[in-house]
């Protein structure tokens, strides 16, 4: 069967990467893919916002299945378009797709089905939110209604801080139409994890645990990015967490969503906070994790094919096999990065690093300028590595970081290092 890939992250390579590995896979295309994915697919120049643009090349070119990446297309409505059009597509509908892209949705729902989250009120009225606020007291976290790239959530430890928050959001519009509506939410404290199911709008299925590491510096300081490192499974997810956030917060959610009339199929992707052993949404995410599933597919035994087609038929069933060992992905970047950088620049050392063992380097932002591969992004490549234990995992990986320079290459340090904490 012919695959289409939408998208260009380390998301989509980690994707590109395993659904390549399937025998029933005989052509890979991505759209529009980056350096490592045209490795292993034909990419292709279209945006993944270009909807009509996709749905038509899926056409001409007896495309099977379109997998999705990111989430901007969901929200669009790409599935719905290539449904429309005949054509078969792993995701959630246009509708179903909103758990990600309204909080207000998000959060009402969550309440509305009695699953654990953090208290918080909806506003579309910036006075009322100043009030709620001011009710209220920090530490409290603002956050913008719509998609806003990472950039929609601010946590704030102080009244003035969180009234300034709402003032950007909502006053100087600062993310247009996404902070058009607010939520305001209670802080919550705790150990986060990422929570990723498969499911055909009944049943579910889950993946490997895993944890993200979104500030930017080492130490969990800095600015928030769209995720510095990850590592699966995550220790904090005990088998009886794992029960609670499958029994408490997964199935009631997709149990939900139908009753809501809006069926949800395709990956769910939950951001949680567990403190005590309870687990607490904190987001869902309509889409696979980015760098969670570099980690998440590195671990994975068995084709993904079936079960994504499993997803889209109904007949999703049993369970998915993992490697017993751990995988640890550290994500290099470009300096400046979440902030501004320079492109650009050569990449040396990936072909040291293609020779080791149980090592993978997942591109992200990367071109390639002639025989050289380049920077073309603020996170540039997912050094993704296996180990017997956590210790071994990340040692592996660092070796690799190691081998791979730049000019403004930037790592954290301490990836893995609260499960290694944890453990020891
Ligand atoms: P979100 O996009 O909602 O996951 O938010 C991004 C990040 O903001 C999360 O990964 C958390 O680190 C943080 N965050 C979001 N909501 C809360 C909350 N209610 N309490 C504390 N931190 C939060
Ligand atoms: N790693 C965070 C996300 O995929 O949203």
């Amino acid at each position: 069967m012919k695959v289409l890939l939408v998208g260009s992250g380390g998301r989509e390579h980690s994707l590109v990467w395993k659904i390549g590995q399937s025998p029933r896979v005989s052509k890979l295309f991505c759209a529009p893919g980056n350096a490592g994915i045209a490795q292993m697919a034909e990419c292709i120049d279209t945006p993944p916002t270009d909807l009509e643009g996709l749905a038509t090349f899926a056409d001409g070119n007896g495309i099977d299945l379109t997998v999705v990446g990111p989430e901007l297309p969901l929200a669009m409505g790409i599935v719905d378009l290539f449904e429309e059009r005949g054509l078969r597509i792993f995701g959630p509908h246009r509708e179903a797709a909103e758990i990600e892209g309204s909080k207000v949705f998000c959060k009402d729902l969550l309440r509305k089905y009695g699953v654990p989250t953090a208290q918080y009120g909806a506003f579309n009225d910036r006075d009322e939110a100043a009030a709620y606020i001011d009710s209220i007291g920090a530490p409290i976290v603002v956050k913008a209604d719509g998609l806003a790239a990472g950039k929609g959530v601010i946590p704030s430890m102080a009244k003035e801080d969180a009234l300034k928050a709402l003032d950007t959001i909502m006053v100087e519009k600062a993310l247009g139409d996404a902070g058009k509506r607010v939520v305001i939410e209670e802080f919550l404290v705790g150990e986060e994890a990422s929570f990723i199911v498969l499911t055909d709008g009944e049943a579910v299925v889950p993946l490997a645990s895993s944890q993200d590491h979104k500030p930017i510096y080492d130490g969990d300081r800095g600015p928030n990015t769209g995720g510095m490192g990850a590592y699966s499974p995550a220790p904090v997810v005990t088998e009886e967490v794992h029960r609670k956030i499958m029994e408490e917060i997964m199935i009631p959610t997709i149990r939900g969503m139908a009753s809501e009339g809006r069926p949800y199929r395709g990956v769910l992707y939950s951001g949680l906070m567990i403190k005590d052993g309870q687990p607490r949404v904190l987001e869902f995410n309509a889409r696979f994790g980015d760098p969670e599933n570099q980690p998440i597919m590195m671990r994975m035994k068995g084709d993904i094919v079936p079960l994504l087609e499993a997803c889209i038929n109904g007949n999703l069933q049993g369970s998915i096999d993992w490697d017993p060992r751990w995988a640890v992905c550290v994500v290099m970047a470009s300096k400046g990065y979440p902030g501004s950088y320079e492109k650009n620049k050569v990449i040396r050392g990936l072909d040291r690093v293609a020779e080791m063992e149980d090592v993978f380097v997942f591109h992200a932002g990367t071109a390639g300028e002639g025989a050289d591969i380049v920077t073309n992004g603020g996170r540039v490549l997912g050094v993704t590595g296996l180990g017997e234990d956590v210790k071994g995992a990340i040692d592996l990986t660092y070796s690799a970081v190691k081998k791979i320079q730049w000019d403004g290459a930037y790592y954290r340090s301490d990836i893995g290092k609260r499960a290694l904490d944890r453990l020891q």
